[in-house]
């Protein structure tokens, strides 16, 4: 199986279009201790051929302009793609606003949480991606599903489980409490796995990681996590935003309640944060936070990582 990062940033990216906190500024002037990142999208195939999306980013032009496997085959015909399906995680702009630029009348599958496919049934502008042959396959919970294309197994076994989260920011219901709406299916982890066993979790959103998740993440061989933030409050100290990562629904790298600390404890072979944002200190080579995330053994994914299980 081999996984691609086709954009390792959250929401907005790296730098963000109208930010000049200092990260992003550093980005933007080009300096040599942060790397500039896309949003938030993994590629995954098991033959290198046919290749399914892992949510589909606002950035996904560029990131099939910078991945040779992802475009048109020479000799096939002039409309062709090795893109065969998509799987959503969450309704989130940056994980779906990608499907709207794969319009064009071309086949392929979107697999998604019924919630999900609700979101996208109820803005008609999806249906640019014509009902006719874009298919939209429900994801059950906990129950593996063989990813196909036209019939044709596509080798890889994709399993979505619930973890906690929140409603998309567009969706979210002020008077509902304050879960804001959240419903199971809001936001969903994958476990893909190929047909020789190798396998990998992929949760671009995570709220906290309760008993079930933990279980289930014990003895993972490979796993891209959360690593929106690093400090629950670094995008209000850094005068950003007036939020904390809590309220937006992603537990923070540091601090008791962060995924460093809770990781400490859950035996995962290899792990790699990835939806990062412009605020996230360990963003940068030169900071504390990155010695600290590299010293405990996490890797931070940057666009175009490759890995091969
Ligand atoms: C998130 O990850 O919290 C969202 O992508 C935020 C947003 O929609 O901008
Ligand atoms: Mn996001």
């Amino acid at each position: 199986m081999l996984i691609r990062v086709l954009g390792s940033a959250a929401g907005g990216g790296f730098p963000q279009w109208n930010c000049n906190g200092a990260l992003s500024r550093a980005a933007w002037d080009g300096e040599p201790h942060v790397v500039q990142r896309t949003q938030s999208s993994l590629a995954v195939s098991a033959d290198g051929d046919a290749w399914v999306l892992l949510n589909a980013s606002p950035d996904i032009r560029s990131q099939i302009g910078t991945t040779r496997a992802l475009q048109p085959r020479r000799d096939q015909p002039r409309r062709n793609s090795p893109i065969k399906a998509v799987v959503l995680t969450n309704a989130d702009v940056d994980h779906v606003a990608g499907l709207l630029s794969l319009r064009e009348g071309h086949a392929f599958t979107i697999y998604a949480a019924g919630r999900v496919l609700d979101v996208l049934a109820s803005n008609r502008i999806f249906d640019v991606l014509a009902p006719a042959c874009v298919d939209r396959r429900p994801l059950a919970l906990a129950t593996p599903l063989q990813i196909r294309d036209h019939g044709a197994d596509l080798g890889l076994t994709i399993e979505a489980f619930p973890v906690p989260g929140k409603i998309a920011l567009y969706l979210e219901d002020k008077q509902a409490g304050p879960d804001l709406g959240t419903s199971e299916g809001d936001t969903i982890g994958l476990r893909v796995r190929d047909a020789n066993g190798s396998e990998f979790f992929y949760i671009p959103a995570c709220a906290r990681i309760d008993e079930p998740l933990s279980m289930r993440l014990h003895g993972a061989s490979l796993l891209f996590f959360d690593g929106t933030l690093y400090d629950d409050d670094e995008m209000i100290r850094q005068g950003l935003l007036a939020k904390t990562g809590r309220r937006m629904g992603h537990m923070s790298m540091n601090g008791p309640d962060g995924s460093l600390a809770a990781f400490a404890s859950i035996p995962v072979a290899r792990k790699v944060y990835i939806h990062i944002n412009n605020s996230n200190p360990a963003l940068s080579t030169a900071s504390a936070a990155f010695r600290t995330v590299r010293a405990v053994g996490w890797e931070i994914a940057h666009d175009g990582m490759e890995i091969a299980l």
